[in-house]
């Protein structure tokens, strides 16, 4: 892991440790993240399917390193898979993480675009089943109901936690989810804790949280997520307190 000692403020000007992330997919979403990492001073790693020379220059525009798949985990803190769902095992694979090395899922199953064959079970939350096959990994879900353009509009790192807008997040691994909830927090929004990987369908396709989310293009704040997940018998936390 990362043994950087630089020094940065949180949303809440506190002070965290630079962490190397690595993203991999350099499309909506991984530019959007790349983007608001970097400029925190997060050391971030940007990779694509076509390879480290294709990804050079979008990489250059948000101060990232342009790298292979295969390279981008060695050492990362974080790696962030912003890739279509049906590639999540091909990448892993290639990757090649460390064990327990934190995984952030933002994908999302749609019939339309991923085909009926991989459709989840009924009840299964897509980064549990991921996460059962690569045991030695710590999966975190979250991301995946925040249109990309609102990372950058929605980000209020001056307001109190419970006034910012809502990021829904789960994970087995409580050190992994609160490694990322404090990136999020970072960035200027509150992470909102919906348990488990098991439980977070909550979040997922189909949830009144994602219906929200997709069909008015919003994202919610933190009352309004709390409704949302009082619905799947959640009751509303946010994943960090006042002073983690
Ligand atoms: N767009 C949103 O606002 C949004 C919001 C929440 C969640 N999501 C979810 O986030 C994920 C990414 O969405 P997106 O909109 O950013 O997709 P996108 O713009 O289509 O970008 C996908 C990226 O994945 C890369 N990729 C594909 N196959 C790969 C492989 N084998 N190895 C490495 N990289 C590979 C692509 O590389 P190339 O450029 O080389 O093809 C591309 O850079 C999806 O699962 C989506 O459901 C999207």
């Amino acid at each position: 892991m990362s043994d950087y000692k630089i020094i940065l403020r949180d949303g809440k000007g506190k002070t965290t440790t630079k962490k190397t992330v690595a993203i991999i997919g350099a499309g909506m979403v991984g530019q959007a993240v790349a983007r608001v990492l970097g400029q925190l001073g997060h050391d971030v790693r940007l990779a694509n399917s076509r390879g480290k020379k294709h990804v050079s220059y979008v990489a250059s525009a948000w101060g990232a390193t342009p790298v292979d798949v295969s390279e981008a985990a060695n050492g990362a803190d974080i790696v962030i898979l912003a890739i279509p769902y049906p590639i999540r095992d091909e990448v892993l694979t290639t990757l090649q993480a460390a064990p327990g090395t934190i995984i952030v899922d933002p994908t999302n199953y749609w019939e339309p675009r991923d085909g009926e064959a991989l459709q989840p079970k009924p009840g299964e939350a897509t980064t549990w089943s991921v996460a059962k096959r690569w045991p030695s990994l710590r999966f975190v879900k979250t991301l995946n109901l925040l249109f990309f353009e609102l990372l950058k509009e929605l980000a209020r790192p001056d307001l109190p936690d419970a006034e910012r807008t809502a990021i829904p997040i789960a994970a087995d691994d409580a050190d992994a989810k609160r490694a990322v909830a404090r990136l999020l927090r970072e960035i200027g929004f509150a992470a909102v804790d919906c348990g488990p990987l098991s439980t977070s369908n909550c979040m997922s396709h189909g949830s009144s949280l994602f219906s929200y989310c997709m069909d008015l293009g919003k994202a919610p704040d933190v009352p309004t997520a709390f409704e949302h997940l009082k619905k799947n018998g959640i009751s509303g936390k946010l994943a960090l307190d006042e002073v983690s």
